[in-house]
């Protein structure tokens, strides 16, 4: 997919379909497309079909005219980005839905600035030309190239978000094809493939390498914890470390942490059989680190960023971990195994203890964790929460900006009480209530040595019913902390 940047006069250009977000009220480059259009828009307007209410969108043919087809697009009462993301994305489902093989989007109305326009439209145009049953044919989009029009002159602005804004629905487009593969294709060993395929990218500015540790590396740093949950399988874990520097190496990482377990079986504690299919998107932390990475590797943006992914599958057979099991962290901490399905903080808390060997600026986690947290925040917001409240708010304020958002919940000593054991330092779950609070008071244990923050995406990193699919989120929200983190240090 082609992206370009444009100031010409408007009139000179063609293309197969051009997309004019609008209000009730024509503007000036609508008023002149409309002059072009023999007065169509105003009509349609004027007739009450289209009112140019947000997320209206309306297809109008003109086959004799170099521009064959107008896209209009409501603006009004968009007051968010959210709801600029969501009225973009049935835009583009119209386009698509046209076969044009080459689009003019009329910017300049939407978003906070143009820069912003320009990045939200390329993302949701790369993402919405995502097909998983398309991934492995020859055959490829109808839509070939996209040109972002502006009356001013504003193509290094455009530009930028163009470039961005892709890079971010490529990385999404990652996230989501790793997600969607069953588990009997994405095992820890195709993600550590994928992750060392990455790494082979030769880069201008940048630097990526990876290393993929076994079971007898992991054996060797006491991790286990983590290995406690890949005994009941048959697959062997591995740990994927992906080390991208794009600044001097004398800056402090930000370490992600994402969770990937390739299928949850809930292990001994068996999970009920309807809807366990969804279980293979128990990776989709660890996939959005892989999105990162790729978006990172495209954009080549001056900062560094570790990617650590625990990858294994949690299963039952005979050596399965039972309820009751003792290990010992690689911390030291022993943890009571109360419940096999509660899987993914014992892999992320060796995995939080192995983050500190870089030296991190600050540690993400990223998991698909509670069934919890769909209780709490629905399909909406991810769950936050932080040891840094500073670090909570910036992620809160990426969120929004980047319309991939999260609510923060708290850590209290009181939550964090419920996880006490008669056997061993800790159990590894805190009862019935609270759970996403009581899983994020676990990891804490493991993050004391710097500045930390949890994302509970199980309610985010897929969808389920008719459209079930990965989203590719939080993949927009941590390009988005990572972008302005690499602004501000930068200089
Ligand atoms: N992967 C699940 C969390 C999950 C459940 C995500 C449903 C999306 C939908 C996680 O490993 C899990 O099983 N968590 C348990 C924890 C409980 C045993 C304390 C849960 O949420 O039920
Ligand atoms: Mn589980
Ligand atoms: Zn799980």
């Amino acid at each position: 997919m082609k992206f370009t940047a444009s100031c010409a006069e408007l009139s000179g250009l063609k293309a197969d379909s051009l997309i004019l977000p609008t209000g009730s009220t024509l503007k000036n480059s609508a008023e002149s497309i409309d002059q072009l259009a023999n007065n169509a828009i105003s009509s349609v307007l004027a007739s009450g079909e289209f009112s140019g209410k947000s997320g209206q969108v309306l297809v109008l043919n003109f086959p004799q005219l170099a521009i064959k087809r107008i896209i209009l697009l409501g603006t009004e009462g968009l007051s968010n980005q959210r709801q600029v993301k969501k009225a973009v994305t049935a835009t583009c489902a119209a386009l698509n839905k046209t076969k044009s093989k080459t689009a003019l989007w009329v910017g300049g109305d939407i978003g906070e600035n143009i820069e912003a326009e320009a990045s939200t439209v390329a993302q949701s145009i790369n993402t919405s030309l995502y097909n998983y049953k398309k991934q492995d044919t020859d055959e490829t989009p109808d839509l070939e190239s996209l040109t972002f029009w502006t009356a001013d002159n504003s193509t290094k602005a455009i530009e930028a978000g163009l470039n961005y804004g892709a890079a971010v629905g490529d990385g999404m487009n990652t996230a989501r094809q790793l997600g969607n593969l069953p588990a009997n294709i994405c095992t820890p060993s195709y993600l550590a493939d994928q992750a060392i395929s990455l790494g082979d990218k030769t880069l201008k500015q940048a630097t990526i390498t990876t290393d993929i540790l076994d079971r007898a590396d992991m054996q060797k740093l006491k991790m286990d914890s983590l290995l406690s949950v890949a005994e009941g399988s048959d697959e062997p874990p591995k740990l994927i470390v992906i080390n991208y520097r794009g600044a001097e190496s004398d800056k402090k990482p930000v370490v992600l942490v994402g969770k990937a377990v390739t299928f949850d079986s809930g292990g001994i504690s068996l999970k009920p059989g309807c809807g366990m299919d969804e279980m293979k998107y128990d990776m989709c932390g660890g996939a959005s680190v892989l999105g990162v990475m790729n978006s990172l590797t495209q954009l080549q943006l001056p900062i560094n960023v570790v990617g650590i992914i625990p990858a294994t599958e949690n299963m039952p057979n005979g050596r399965a971990t039972k309820p009751g099991d003792v290990v010992t962290s690689m911390s030291g901490q022993t943890i009571e195994i109360l419940n096999t399905d509660a899987e993914g903080r014992l892999i992320l808390c060796d995995s939080l203890t192995y983050a500190a060997k870089f030296n991190p600026d600050t540690v993400i986690d990223i998991a698909t964790l509670t069934g919890a947290v769909i209780s709490a925040l629905g399909k909406v917001a991810s769950g936050v929460l932080s040891n840094d409240q500073q670090l909570a708010n910036d992620l809160i304020e990426s969120g929004t900006q980047s319309a991939d958002p999260v609510w923060q919940l708290p850590l209290w000593e009181e939550y964090d009480e419920l996880l006490k054991s008669n056997f061993a330092d800790m159990a590894n779950i805190g009862g019935p209530q609270a759970g996403t609070i009581t899983a994020g008071c676990f990891l804490a244990r493991y993050a004391k040595d710097y500045k930390w923050a949890h994302l509970d995406v199980a309610g985010t990193a897929w969808v389920s019913g008719g459209n079930k699919g990965a989203t590719g989120r939080p993949v927009p929200l941590l390009m988005e902390y990572l972008r302005q983190k690499s602004e501000s240090t930068s200089d």
